[in-house]
């Protein structure tokens, strides 16, 4: 196909949580964003929180980096959702909710993903930090927070219920994810891991 072709495909690996906690982000999102002139809130089926960007790569890599996060995953502990932040935090391009995770589980998930991504595709992170958040809205450039606060957040508490690879397709108005690949996570008793291929 030609849109998949050389130029490759736009990638990243996400948690995703469990519908009510992305509902409840959202919502949360849609509240700021009334207020906030050239914010647009992320849809709650978009919620996600990114483990590893990986750009562009090409469509056939698809299969080993699958097989990269059937090796990686596993059961996650609690997450919780804490502050707001604008990101970038100077000139914000989005609204995120701070994601935390006590135990240093959700960290190694991270470390263990990109050194078997890493090994699998030569893909290496552009930066090193890994600030877990889920992004609830998003802004054009020179867009400017207003002055006076953010409304307080919803102190969310979830499991996350698959690790996914996502297709990013840029559109017009807001960017669609495609599922390419999914491992349900705490089910790995099963005997399949959990494996969903992905409908595209
Ligand atoms: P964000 O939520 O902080 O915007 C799909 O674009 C996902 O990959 C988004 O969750 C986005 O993070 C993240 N992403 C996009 N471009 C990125 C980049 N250059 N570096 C790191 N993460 C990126």
């Amino acid at each position: 196909m030609a849109e998949a072709g050389e130029r490759g495909i736009r990638l990243f690996v996400s948690l995703d949580p469990p519908l009510e906690a992305r509902r409840t982000a959202a919502e949360w999102g849609r509240g700021v964003a009334r207020n906030e002139r050239g914010l647009r809130p992320v849809r709650a089926d978009a919620i996600h929180l990114t483990l590893a960007f990986l750009g562009t790569l090409p469509a056939g890599q698809v299969e080993v980096l699958a097989e990269a996060i059937e090796r990686v995953g596993r059961t996650v502990p609690e997450l919780t959702t804490g502050a707001p932040l604008w990101l970038p935090r100077r000139r914000p391009r989005a609204l995120a909710l701070e994601v935390r995770e006590e135990t240093g589980g959700l960290e190694s998930l991270r470390a263990d993903l990109v050194a078997e991504i890493g090994r699998a595709s030569g893909w290496r992170p552009d930066r090193e930090g890994f600030l877990p958040h889920l992004t609830v809205a998003r802004a054009g450039r020179g867009f400017r927070p207003s002055p006076d606060g953010l409304e307080v957040a919803p102190p969310l508490r979830f499991r996350p219920q698959a690790i996914t690879l996502y297709r990013s397709h840029l559109e017009p108005e807001a960017a669609r994810y495609e599922s390419l690949f999914s491992l349900s996570l705490g089910t790995r008793t099963s005997g399949d891991g959990g494996r969903t291929p992905g409908a595209g």
